[in-house]
């Protein structure tokens, strides 16, 4: 059985890391409690999706309209919902939005933004494989009142926390917030409790796992061929061969590679030059993580937390994971940028 004294609760680490900053007002608090509440309640949904059709369709059970809802747009209102009404936030940015999501009328703006994809990797629910929520808070820009455009389009590098939750075999919130180191809590669904699992995550700086959707090998640029064939193990003078590991869910994909060790991938090709992945939703905030881990993260040329966004739902290309993989990938892209 669990004991109080054996065991770190994600509240009790928060206060206790807000205890070090004497400056700390305790709403950053708040919100990481916000988003773990929301978590909770994403989490216990999405473990009943494969059950929705069945109970509803034999009627024996009373069920909710939300849970006819698709999981995406189910995860996106418990995230809004969990947020909008603390005074903490001024505006939210969802992957699942098209423009900025304002407080409600009646709320006073606080002074964070909040940007999430409420659910990354959502195909993977019909196959009962893991999903995620990755967050991303900022300070506001502009003095008062609702949010602005302005208050959202800021470069990752000028976040106050990031993180992420995985549903996988457990439920897991990985964070870090400015300066600080990135941690993991681990749900205990028997008592509803995130508790610290994970102390201060470290990347090593070249791992043996990649993970990247081979299928777009035929149109990417020759850079990233080449760095994909180093990594199947063509270039042993400066690259061990490594293992492929590709789940398809950013989130998954790249816990595994911040917990055993590796490197995650979603180039820019000749269909998409700016690949999939939205920089403010998943790129800014999974850098952020990154390199607190003592890992980087780079579009191939820039540093992810550097870019500075211009669009809500803009792509970048990402190379994300331990600092030497990392950087064996942009020196073979910038050695072959000639040959293209
Ligand atoms: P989302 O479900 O939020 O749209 O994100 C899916 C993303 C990301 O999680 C994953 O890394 C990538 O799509 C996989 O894309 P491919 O199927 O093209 O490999
Ligand atoms: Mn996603
Ligand atoms: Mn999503």
């Amino acid at each position: 059985m669990l004991h109080p004294s054996l065991v770190t609760t994600l509240e009790r680490f928060i206060l206790d890391q807000e205890r070090e900053h004497p400056d700390a007002t305790g709403e950053l608090t708040n919100l990481l409690y916000d988003i773990a509440l929301a978590a909770k309640i994403i989490a216990a949904q999405i473990r009943r999706a494969g059950l929705v059709n069945i109970l509803g369709a034999a009627g024996s059970v009373n069920v909710q309209d939300e849970e006819q809802q698709k999981l995406d747009v189910f995860a996106n209102e418990t995230m809004k919902n969990a947020l909008n009404h603390t005074g903490r936030v001024c505006a939210m940015a969802s992957e699942e939005d098209e423009t900025i999501i304002p407080v409600p009328e009646g709320v006073q703006p606080g002074k964070y933004t909040v940007l999430f994809d409420p659910l990354d990797g959502s195909s993977n629910i019909d196959v009962n494989a893991a999903v995620g929520t990755i967050f991303s808070i900022y300070e506001r820009r502009s003095a008062s009142g609702q949010g602005t455009l302005e208050d959202v389009l800021q470069p990752g590098r000028n976040q106050i926390a990031a993180g992420y939750v995985m549903y996988g075999s457990s439920v897991m919130m990985v964070y870090a917030v400015r300066g600080g180191r990135v941690h993991g809590f681990t749900l205990d669904p028997t008592i509803g409790e995130f508790l610290l699992s994970h102390d201060d995550i470290r990347i090593p700086p070249t791992g043996k796992y990649y993970s990247v959707n081979e299928s777009n090998f035929g149109r990417w640029s020759i850079g990233t061929q080449r760095a994909v064939r180093g990594f199947h193990g063509d270039d042993p003078a400066r690259l061990k061969g490594k293992n492929s590991r590709y789940v398809g869910a950013l989130v998954a994909d790249f816990h595994r590679n911040m917990i055993a060790g590796g490197i995650f991938m979603y180039p820019g090709d000749r269909k998409n030059p700016n690949g999939k992945l939205r920089l403010l939703y998943e790129c800014a905030p999974m850098a952020f993580l990154a390199e607190a881990a003592g890992g980087a993260a780079t579009d191939g040329t820039r540093r992810i937390l550097d870019i500075v966004p211009t669009a809500l739902h803009q792509r970048v290309p990402l190379v994300i994971g331990g600092s030497d993989d990392v950087d064996y990938v942009r020196t073979v892209l910038i050695e072959s940028g000639a040959d293209e």
